[in-house]
């Protein structure tokens, strides 16, 4: 069963993990690939999922942690995290970065993305994989309009609606899409 993980996440407000947690019980994935772990709310959605689908699945879950100059978390805070919830036989963490693995990546049949997405990494991501199920943080019009995606100039995800033909599972702020692939 779902709980609302208790860890600080722009995902939180609306409670967008349970989302997540609905789209990969549906999708049944064996591999999941994270990036973008922050303190661990994503990884949390995701690995509940995984343990409920007791398909020996697992999510390997990456963040670049203090090699990011702004807001991140620790890997020991969010492996902590794990075993305090008893998730830890579900996740695998590593430090990596999206565009050093996209070069050489995991086979995966799911992809969960976000690093301070915008459009430019949403079409890199998309173009990299086609016919992969691509779940991502944004998409809506409102997502577009987040103060630093209008400071510095971002290229909003919006109008890359039709194009890539994703769907937004969730538009509550800060809103989650996810790209189909083809079976
Ligand atoms: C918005 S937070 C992730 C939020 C998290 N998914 C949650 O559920 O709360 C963005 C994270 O992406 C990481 N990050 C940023 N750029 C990255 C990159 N190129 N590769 C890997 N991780 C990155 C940052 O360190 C940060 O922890």
């Amino acid at each position: 069963m779902y709980q609302q993980p208790d860890v600080e996440s722009s995902y939180d407000k609306n409670d967008l993990g349970k989302s997540i947690y609905d789209i990969v019980i549906e999708l049944n994935p064996k591999v999941v690939i994270e990036f973008g772990i922050l303190h661990g709310y994503s990884t949390l959605a995701i690995s509940q999922a995984l343990r409920d689908l007791d398909n020996g699945g697992k999510v390997i879950a990456y963040d670049l942690f203090e090699n990011y100059k702004y807001r991140h978390g620790t890997m020991e805070e969010v492996t902590e995290l794990l075993k305090r919830n008893n998730l830890q036989d579900f996740v695998e963490l590593r430090y990596g970065n999206l565009y050093e693995w996209i070069e050489n990546p995991d086979e995966f049949d799911l992809l969960h993305i976000d690093i301070a997405n915008d459009g430019d990494i949403l079409k890199l991501v998309s173009e990299s994989f086609k016919n992969k199920n691509i779940l991502f943080e944004g998409g809506s019009k409102e997502r577009d309009k987040e103060w630093w995606m209008i400071k510095y100039d971002r290229k909003p995800m919006y109008p890359l609606m039709e194009k890539i033909n994703y769907e937004i599972i969730n538009s509550d702020w800060p809103s989650i899409s996810l790209i189909r692939g083809v079976k």
